[in-house]
């Protein structure tokens, strides 16, 4: 079959009348179907669902001296500690336990700098004129957002295959007004890129003018999987700490998408110097997270490997739903060389690129014919995707029939805003 652009111009019509005609014909079905948000299916909350009943005994609630019905020990249960610390390869000390996202502990550091600075600021963030963020692009929205609610003005870099662009990082992190960067390492959203080991000792080693740079690591995925055997990844402490940057790098992660998004236990890590100066501002704040929910946590997985059992059962969920997600773009669009996507083995989200400028007309066809997907844009900073190609396909929530009908008004809305393009 020839490519859109191999086909004679008669074949380009031909093919627009008939997309045209099968477009309108879903639209007649009238169907409502949501392809938006990374969620996990219900099928996948209820892997965890031994937690809503799971019965504590008074007699267990004082765990290593410390009772988790009452206030105190800020950082959360020690045995919870642990079992992140094992999770991501960290020292016990350096892990804080918090509330059910990491999305709030991340939004607190960048708060903090703002309101108190952070360990090495020579002045809070908020007196500063002039704040900036590197930003890899496609990346996460509510990152971004983050960065606008403090007004930083974000950086867009292109985010490669094997990470951010670094070239470009090392000559941006020489600007001091430059005081952060968002990463995520794993499968990250939307691309579903893992950071190379050479990218990530490059990050490990910059050199950035600000004292108080802050490399905002956010490892949503770590242990995400639904395709082939757990990868291990850099302990980015450990990376940052042998390059004499050991207070430049927060870690985060979650069991959001481990045991249920609504009522996880999140984490942040950090070198213990910065624990020590977090610990002090967090304080003021708050006395104790959910230490129940994180004793919960303890006893449904045991232990790391506990973890990791359970993500197969996730994995086993997952994979048929990007499977038909893929083999659908694969056979439908592949062979009409209008569009490309990554192909990830992890995380929540397959990355489509459509032929540049027709990324909002796709969107705006699938909403037509009731077809929900996050908004063309989404995954830019400011949501401005420069070149209008960029498109995220969440398919953990839908069930597979959903998923597979959605997939089809997609890929004909790909096709039909491909040949409005091509034929102007
Ligand atoms: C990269 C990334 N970080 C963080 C989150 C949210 O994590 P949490 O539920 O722990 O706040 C998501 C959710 O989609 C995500 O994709």
């Amino acid at each position: 079959m020839p490519t859109v652009f191999e086909m004679t111009r008669p074949e380009q019509e031909a093919l627009f009348e008939e997309t045209k005609k099968q477009y309108e014909e879903l639209k007649r079905l009238g169907l409502k179907l949501d392809m938006s948000r990374g969620k996990p299916g219900l099928d996948q909350l209820a892997l965890s669902d031994e937690m809503l009943n799971m019965y504590i005994d008074p007699s267990e609630t004082k765990v290593d001296g410390v009772e988790a019905r009452n206030y105190g020990e800020l950082m959360g249960l020690p045995a919870c500690r642990r079992l992140f610390a094992d999770l991501l390869g960290v020292r016990y000390e350096q892990v804080f336990i918090g509330g059910s996202a990491s999305l709030e502990l991340m939004y607190n550091v960048i708060a903090k700098a703002h309101t108190h600075g952070l360990l090495h600021s020579p002045e809070k963030w908020a007196k500063l004129d002039h704040v900036k963020f590197i930003c890899p692009a496609p990346g996460y929205d509510r990152h971004f957002t983050i960065c606008e609610t403090f007004g930083m003005e974000m950086i867009t870099v292109p985010l490669l295959d094997d990470g951010p662009d670094m070239d470009m990082v090392e000559e941006l992190v020489k600007d001091p007004c430059v005081k952060g960067m968002w990463c995520v390492p794993k499968y990250s959203n939307p691309d579903g890129v893992i950071y190379s080991g050479e990218v990530i000792s490059r990050i490990a080693n910059l050199k950035p003018a600000a004292p108080d740079f802050l490399l905002m690591w956010d490892n949503a995925y770590c242990v995400h999987e639904f395709d082939g055997p757990f990868l291990p990844f850099v302990n980015i402490l450990d990376a940052c700490e042998k390059a004499g940057n050991p207070d430049m790098v927060f870690e985060f992660a979650s069991t959001s998408k481990i045991t249920f998004p609504g009522a996880g236990v999140s984490c942040f890590c950090c070198s213990e110097a910065n624990m020590a100066y977090m610990k002090k501002l967090w304080n003021a704040q708050i006395i104790s997270y959910d230490k129940l929910n994180q004793l919960r946590h303890v006893k449904f997985f045991g232990s790391a490997a506990g973890v990791h059992e359970h993500m197969k059962k996730h994995a086993a969920v997952l994979k048929p739903k990007f499977d038909i997600v893929l083999d659908t773009l694969e056979s439908e669009i592949a062979p009409l060389g209008i569009a490309d996507w990554h192909k990830p083995k992890g995380g929540y989200f397959v990355s489509l690129n459509t032929m540049e400028g027709c990324a909002k007309r796709v969107h705006a066809l699938c909403k037509e014919a009731g077809v929900v997907m996050t908004g063309a844009g989404a995954t830019f900073p400011y949501k401005c995707d420069p070149k209008d190609r960029n498109l995220r396909i969440a398919p953990s929530f839908p069930p597979c029939e959903e998923l597979a009908q959605a997939m089809q008004v997609l890929c004909i809305a790909i096709k039909l805003a491909a040949l409005e393009k091509v034929l102007g």
